[in-house]
């Protein structure tokens, strides 16, 4: 072969490897490489390479990503499948990010709470309308893919409560007989159709061009201690200062920022988080003041005083990447149970009772402790030693959190 040709040929090799990727007007990247004339397709890793080098705010969408259906739910029933007891508190707390990672057939949890949570969240909007839900139009394309996904998963994993029929794009509720048109994609807000699906709360995260994670749509409708008005268009960081979350910028801001950048399609995640309230309403936690005044908090809260308003509410949030947008669909399912009714568990008073005493100053004041110590610490000290005496101590404790 002479010099000419094999250099041709050389050149011909650099601009199919380098030649690249297609360019849409605005600049996003098409997931495919011209080869001489003709289209290839990209692989995933390949996109997962380009998008890895991404300039932040832009994503190279996969097709070939598909979330791995769920087998369905065995046995799954509306009245008789209790709601996971997540127990998530060690003897001792610490601040850390705390996430796991996610089986994909595990990715929303339903239970025979579903129906109350799906009736209360119809009686808020009833109430408080769209101050509950919202999808800024640039949220708008993750928010119906986070919909797509969920109509794909949830007639799978739950087709006792839902029913998909894919020539019409609707999705049928089996037990209320309510039904979506998801083919109008124009005059409905796709937040407020997945928070009628599910008992979660929803945050979709759409990153900017300066790597920042943006709260840019979500239903927020039983977050008990924050409104979507709080936190609507912050990023991240903003989200949890503003909060004033104990050692954000400290233990977690970098962490979590580098995380979120970072995060692959095929990598979602769990975490659990716990708190103590002092009222038995779920959707907003009347104790921390009023939920249409402006500023609530701890610091309103008068001292509890009955042990069986005492609650204990805790999230399962989970955190995964759209494969079209490239936005951070995370949701928030509370579970709320009086404390009366836990410690009636083995090893829970001991446990809570030492990760309460163990609170450091500040998350003593992020949590409320002052409002709710001197009733739930000792009766969750005698609660303690009668199992003890029982023979249940922490000894025999099992070790698999989050318990
Ligand atoms: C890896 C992801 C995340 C981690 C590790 C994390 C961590 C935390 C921690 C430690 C707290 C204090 C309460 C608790 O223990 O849970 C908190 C509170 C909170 N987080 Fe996150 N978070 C994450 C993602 C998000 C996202 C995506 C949102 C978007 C809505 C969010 C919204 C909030 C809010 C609203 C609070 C309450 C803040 C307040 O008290 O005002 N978090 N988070």
């Amino acid at each position: 072969m002479g010099i000419i040709t094999e250099n041709y040929l050389l050149f011909l090799a650099i601009i199919a490897v380098l030649g690249g990727v297609a360019f849409t007007k605005n600049g996003a990247s098409l997931p495919e490489v011209l080869n001489f004339g003709r289209t290839k397709k990209l692989t995933s890793e390949e996109i997962a390479r380009i998008n890895k080098n991404r300039k932040f705010g832009e994503w190279t969408p996969d097709p070939n990503f598909k979330t791995p259906i769920p087998p369905s739910y065995a046995n799954w029933d509306i009245e008789k499948t209790k709601p996971v007891p997540y127990r998530a508190f060690k003897h001792r707390y610490v601040v850390t990010m705390g996430i796991r990672s996610m089986d994909w057939d595990e990715w929303i949890q339903l239970d025979n709470e579903w129906l109350r949570y799906h009736e209360l969240k119809k009686a808020r909007v009833q109430e408080k309308g769209e101050a509950l839900y919202a999808t800024n139009p640039k949220a708008r394309a993750a928010m119906w893919e986070f919909v797509d996904e969920l109509k794909i998963y949830l007639s799978h994993r739950y087709p006792t409560l839902f029913t998909y029929y894919a020539e019409k794009d609707v999705m049928k509720i089996i037990p209320t007989g309510e039904v979506f048109h998801l083919s109008d994609r124009i005059s409905q807000d796709p937040a407020y159709i997945a928070a009628m699906w599910l008992q979660d709360d929803i945050a979709i995260m759409v990153e900017d061009e300066n790597g920042q994670y943006i709260l840019m749509a979500g239903a927020i409708m039983l977050a008990g201690f924050w409104r979507l008005k709080d936190k609507y268009m912050m990023p991240l960081s903003q989200i949890h200062t503003s909060g004033d979350v104990p050692k954000y910028n400290l233990n977690l801001k970098s962490g979590m920022e580098k995380f979120f950048v970072r995060m692959g399609l095929d990598k979602p995640v769990v975490r659990n988080n716990y708190f103590i309230q002092t009222d038995e309403n779920l959707p907003w936690s009347t104790s921390i003041g009023d939920e249409d005044t402006e500023q609530v908090g701890w610091y309103t809260a008068p001292a509890a005083s009955d042990i069986n308003r005492i609650y204990f509410r805790s999230e399962r949030q989970s955190l995964r990447r759209l494969p079209k947008s490239g936005a951070i669909a995370f949701t928030i399912r509370t579970y709320f149970l009086p404390v009366t009714e836990m410690v009636k568990e083995p090893f829970i008073p001991r446990r809570l009772f030492d990760a309460i005493s163990s609170w450091e100053p500040d998350v003593q004041e992020y949590r409320g402790l002052a409002t709710f110590k001197d009733i739930l610490l000792p009766y969750l000290e005698q609660k303690a030693k009668e199992q003890e005496d029982a023979g249940i101590t922490v000894e025999n404790e099992p070790q698999v959190f989050p318990f």
